[in-house]
């Protein structure tokens, strides 16, 4: 496929995804291999997009592409009909609202010696939220991912992974952005934590015009949340559809493989989880612990 096509922006806005990526290919470095490979995706608006595959396949380098933190080597990637692949640090600032991330560890991110409220009303700052907004909007954020009133007084040590977790989407969602990258968002946590976590993200979407692009190693994680996925092997996508067609009728041995291994060793464990999984899928929102 060509990589030089133009960007068609169509009229409609509607029409538009929020998201396109479009041959991007990545190396690391002068002469390394290809990190990605040509991969192609799409994201819907509110869509939630899934992006899998074993440690080492690219995902990780795919999502700081988008969020503009590793330089890509060929390919596009499109927000919202606009081309996105270099922009200025002026440029790219303008769209740190709209294009937010959740990480797998967000004490790195947090500076221990601020209260969190800081963290959180940073983004607004910049997004250029007037001073008297922000306290509220940082309160109300706090409020929808289930934190007490105050927590914004609190500092990162003061609180567990889970609600760290809950911290770090609250501070990508304090702007109200159109999209958001989850790179291993809940991999870290314990598997009662993750459920929670997860049922967390999709109550937040529902209502708002909120895109995710979820990367995780785990199929049950992702087959919770997207719709669609997009399976990655060695910087290629080797298979992308519809998630439940995709689980139910894999066409890559690379995908049956996937979803035949084990993220953990223990066959027990491994039942134990599949259990928990089949009984989250089954279960209302849990509630916010
Ligand atoms: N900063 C880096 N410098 C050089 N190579 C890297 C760097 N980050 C990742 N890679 C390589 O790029 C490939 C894809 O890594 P990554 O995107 O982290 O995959 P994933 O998130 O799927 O585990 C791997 O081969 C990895 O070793
Ligand atoms: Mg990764």
């Amino acid at each position: 496929m060509s990589t030089v096509e133009p960007v068609v922006t169509s009229p409609d806005a509607a029409a538009t995804p929020l998201l396109e990526v479009r041959n991007l290919s990545i190396r690391y470095g002068r002469k390394g291999p290809l990190a990605v490979d040509d991969v192609s995706f799409t994201i819907g608006r509110g869509e939630t997009l899934g992006l899998i595959g074993e440690s080492g396949s690219g995902k990780t380098t795919i999502g700081r592409a988008i969020l503009g933190l590793v330089p890509v080597t060929s390919g596009r990637i499109i927000f919202e009909g606009r081309d996105i692949t270099r922009l200025s640090a002026a440029d790219r600032r303008t769209l740190q609202g709209d294009l937010r991330a959740v990480f797998q560890d967000p004490f790195s991110s947090l500076d221990p010696r601020k209260p969190i409220g800081d963290a959180l009303s940073a983004p607004l700052r910049v997004a250029g939220v007037p001073r008297a907004d922000r306290t509220f909007r940082v309160q109300a954020a706090l409020d929808s991912v289930g934190l007490a009133p105050g927590s914004e007084e609190r500092y990162p040590r003061q609180f567990s992974g889970g609600q760290r977790q809950r911290v770090a989407i609250a501070r990508a969602l304090v702007t109200d952005p159109r999209l958001v990258v989850c790179d291993e968002a809940v991999s870290a946590l314990d598997l009662s934590t993750q459920a929670q976590v997860l049922n967390l993200l999709s109550d937040l979407r529902a209502g708002a015009d909120l895109g995710y692009l979820f990367i995780a190693h785990d199929m049950a994680v992702v087959e919770f949340l997207a719709q669609r996925v997009v399976v990655l092997n060695r910087g290629r996508v080797v298979e992308q559809g519809e998630t439940r067609e995709v689980m139910r009728n894999p066409q890559a041995h690379y995908t049956r493989v996937l979803m035949a291994a084990s993220p953990v060793p223990d066959p027990d464990e491994q039942a134990r989880r599949r259990q928990a999984w089949q009984q989250l899928k089954a279960s209302a929102s849990a509630p916010v612990a």
